[in-house]
């Protein structure tokens, strides 16, 4: 990532979401060879259909949509399978009894989400966006592999613990009103994976770690919980660590403590730009931190 350009250009325009060929792909199941037309079938998204500048200026009004508290969240749209939506008439004896517990900030193209959903298909997880059309692909992702997954036979090997019922994602700024999605210690996990470094001394405003931004993180990270950082820039790294320590509400965790954890070396391997890192065999720089007990408790 340090070697991006600041107007690098990403990825742009939300792309098709449905399939209306017999065009295949790893989530297509198969069909019976004829050419029928798949109407309805989602297929994996491409990403060269949601090309986006790199960056998107997190200090001007990009007309998000956020509840003005979290108690007037609809999550049934994200989660249907835990949420009774306010049309249906009768919820499940599952529905309205969890909550989101861990959030990706900056998710990019959710890799980790969809890494992690399977492995702990008990609990729900949102990645926050800002890009439009990054987060559109998301949902799309999210979309085609829980339809993908509710086709398979039941005995198929291919079927995934959870079929992804336990991950959405929302495109909200995450500097500014991650407080109206979360209540209170809400939160036990949240990850912030290789952010965008904004070198510039006059652009470090916008980095997404900064000391008033911490307050707002320790408020929906319950006690005990773990924020996670990983970077491939060695500045931004010390910079995220110092402001960090200095926090009353935030403890380090050893990275030696971390060793062998399945969520580190997932947050570390499966996001799109530490698949990048790796490919270009640069650096990572890990930081974790435990919330710290409220000092009043
Ligand atoms: C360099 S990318 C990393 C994406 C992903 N974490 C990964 O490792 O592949 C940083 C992401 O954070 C998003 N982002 C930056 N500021 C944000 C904010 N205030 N709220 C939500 N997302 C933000 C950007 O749009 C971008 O997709």
């Amino acid at each position: 990532m340090s070697k991006r350009t600041h107007d690098q250009v990403e990825e742009m325009e939300a792309g098709p979401s449905t399939v209306t060929s017999t065009s295949t792909s790893s989530l297509t199941p198969a069909t019976n060879g004829s050419n029928d037309v798949n109407i309805g079938l989602l297929q994996l998204p491409q990403k060269r259909f949601y090309r986006q500048r790199a960056h998107a200026n997190v200090f001007v009004d990009h007309e998000l949509d956020y509840p003005k508290s979290p108690s007037e969240m609809d999550w049934s749209y994200h989660y249907p399978k835990y949420f009774t939506h306010p049309d249906q008439t009768e919820p499940s004896s599952i529905q309205n009894e969890k909550k989101v517990e861990w959030a990706d900030v900056g998710c990019g193209f959710g890799g980790l989400l969809m890494a992690l959903a399977p492995m702990f298909p008990d609990t729900l997880m949102l990645g926050m966006e800002i890009r439009m059309s990054v987060t559109k692909y998301v949902t799309d992702r999210i979309a085609a592999t829980r339809q993908y997954q509710s086709m398979l036979p039941s005995n198929s090997t291919e079927r995934e613990n959870g079929e992804y019922q336990n991950v959405s994602v929302i495109r909200a700024n995450a500097m500014k009103h991650i407080g109206n999605f979360f209540e209170k210690g809400q939160l036990s996990k949240i990850f912030f994976l290789f952010p965008d470094p904004h070198f510039k001394n006059r652009k470090q405003k916008a980095r997404i770690i900064t000391p008033g931004l911490l307050a707002e993180y320790a408020y929906v990270l319950k006690p005990g919980g773990i924020l996670y950082t990983v970077t491939d820039v060695k500045d931004l790294h010390e910079w995220m660590a110092l402001h960090l320590n200095n926090h009353p509400l935030f403890i380090p965790i050893p990275n030696e403590e971390l060793t062998g954890d399945a969520i580190l070396e997932a947050a570390r391997t499966s996001t799109e730009e530490g698949k990048k890192v790796e490919r270009n065999k640069g650096d990572k720089w890990v930081a974790c931190f435990r919330r710290a007990e409220n000092p009043e408790d």
